[in-house]
């Protein structure tokens, strides 16, 4: 993160959130009407082209040039944590936690979301623009959504929850979407062993970069040109999880392992059924854990 400026990151994925609410209606996994609001200039323009068809397919074929897989995999990580956090409200969770939360918009656009109280917990440069580009959107709901800053390198979580109202003590869903990579390891650690506090039944989906990407041992299509993207928006990858590692990692904070979806695990559930030839990256991992039945 760049002192005194929002994330760009937060930008490049309400990007990928724009652009899969341009598909048609039959074909797309999800719809987020606020996306766009989160877009300057140059993103602006490139949907303008991607709303003319005769440019559409070109337009397509250079982001997946510039990074591939990377548009798949957001959309496709984006549609199962949408799915995971229904299921939540379905069970009845009444807290939703969104650590760097960025520019989603679930506590507007999810059904019966106004059945939890919302705690969106981001860097407070990133939460400003937010707010002012949600402007009176989100003032009507500023007692079910809590807007709460924080450094995680610097801050402690638990501190800056419970000073928001938020109850350990009461089983919640916890959404960690898009940003382990970009913090450090003990704050990692530190941020899972504070959930672990979480009651029973709790739940955490969180995203991960493969390790191997960052220590540069195994070659991803596109893989150089992302981790020097990320470092040209001051916003480099810090931390990274092996696959095969995982479920150790969580078990030894309190979690159990329930899912962990690599890129043809995502495009097989969700673009094959919709004959979409989208293939996302395997740079990047979407991952389900519940509290570990001895916790709680
Ligand atoms: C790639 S964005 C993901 C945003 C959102 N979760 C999404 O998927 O749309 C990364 C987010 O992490 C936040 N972030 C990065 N480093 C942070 C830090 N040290 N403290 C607080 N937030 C941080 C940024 O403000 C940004 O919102």
């Amino acid at each position: 993160m760049r002192e005194g400026q929002p994330s760009r990151t937060a930008q490049t994925v309400a990007f990928a959130r724009a652009i899969e609410s341009l598909q048609p209606r039959e074909q797309r996994l999800f719809e987020d009407p606020y996306a766009t609001r989160f877009l300057d200039g140059d993103g602006l323009w490139v949907l303008s082209l991607l709303r003319r068809t005769a440019y559409r397919r070109t337009v397509l074929y250079c982001i997946e040039q510039i990074g591939p897989g990377l548009l798949p995999y957001a959309t496709a990580r984006t549609a199962f944590i949408d799915e995971a956090l229904a299921t939540a409200l379905g069970r009845g969770v009444s807290q939703v936690v969104i650590l760097g939360a960025g520019y989603d918009t679930r506590a507007l656009r999810t059904p019966n979301i106004e059945t939890a109280v919302v705690y969106e917990i981001d860097h407070p440069d990133t939460q400003a623009f937010k707010r002012a580009r949600l402007g009176a959107d989100i003032e009507p709901l500023e007692e079910r959504v809590r807007f709460v800053g924080i450094d995680f390198d610097r801050q402690d979580l638990g501190e800056r929850l419970r000073s928001a109202g938020f109850r350990f003590d009461v089983p919640s869903f916890v959404i960690w979407e898009g940003v382990t990579q970009y913090i450090h390891e003990q704050a990692v650690d530190e941020t899972l062993r504070t959930l672990a506090m979480m009651s029973r039944g709790s739940e955490v989906v969180f995203t991960y970069v493969d390790r191997a990407l960052i220590e540069g041992t195994r070659s991803f299509p596109g893989g150089k040109r992302l981790l020097l993207a990320v470092r040209l928006f001051g916003e480099p990858f810090r931390f990274g999880l092996a696959p095969t590692e995982t479920a150790d990692f969580l078990r030894e904070r309190g979690f159990t392992l329930l899912e962990d979806m690599g890129g043809d695990d995502l495009s097989a559930r969700y673009f094959a059924p919709l004959n979409r030839t989208d293939r996302a990256t395997d740079t990047e991992r979407v991952a389900l854990a519940r509290m570990a039945e001895t916790q709680g």
